[in-house]
């Protein structure tokens, strides 16, 4: 079975696409794509069945970043399915647990920027009201977080990596 990532925002066509993109690259190079799988939600239902924001797109593309996949709701099913649970900011987190008032999936859902390395952030900054500034800082924050989740799932599981030529 594959290690499972959900990565977490309001409107899912922003900050948790974009992580679930930058995720599939980094994983890609490494050769673990048949042991590391992500998808992404949002807590609202506000996009549903949308794509990526295309601001975000453009700002993910420019990094050689292909954006890819659909809005969905978070639902509580996702605790189960799930492996460890990424929310993007506190707000984020706060509605995730919102949904497990018992606290048994507390442990599996976690901030993105606690895995960052370079960025002291602590959350990844909604950037869909504001200019392209944003989108830019969303991805610089998401690769560092991506690569230390990336380097936190292959210690913690054990993965032998091989980097592609
Ligand atoms: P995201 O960005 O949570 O990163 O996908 C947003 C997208 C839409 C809205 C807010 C944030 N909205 O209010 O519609």
């Amino acid at each position: 079975m594959p290690y499972k990532l959900l990565f977490v925002c309001l409107g899912n066509i922003c900050r948790s696409p974009s992580a679930e993109n930058i995720m599939n690259h980094l994983i890609d190079q490494a050769n673990l794509s048949d042991r590391i799988v992500c998808d992404s939600a949002g807590t609202s239902s506000y996009h549903i069945g949308s794509s990526p924001d295309r601001r975000m797109t453009q700002a993910a593309n420019q990094r050689g970043i292909k954006m890819a996949g659909k809005a969905r709701q978070f639902k509580r099913d996702d605790f189960e399915q799930f492996d460890l649970i990424l929310a993007m900011d506190q707000d984020n987190y706060e509605n995730i647990l919102y949904l497990d008032p018992s606290g048994k999936y507390r442990q599996k859902v976690k901030l993105m920027c606690d895995f960052c390395h370079q960025h002291t952030l602590k959350e990844v900054p909604d950037p869909y009201y504001g200019g392209p500034e944003g989108f830019n800082q969303v991805i610089d924050l998401l690769l560092d977080s991506c690569g230390g989740l990336l380097e936190f799932i292959i210690q913690e599981q054990g993965l032998e990596t091989a980097v592609k030529n």
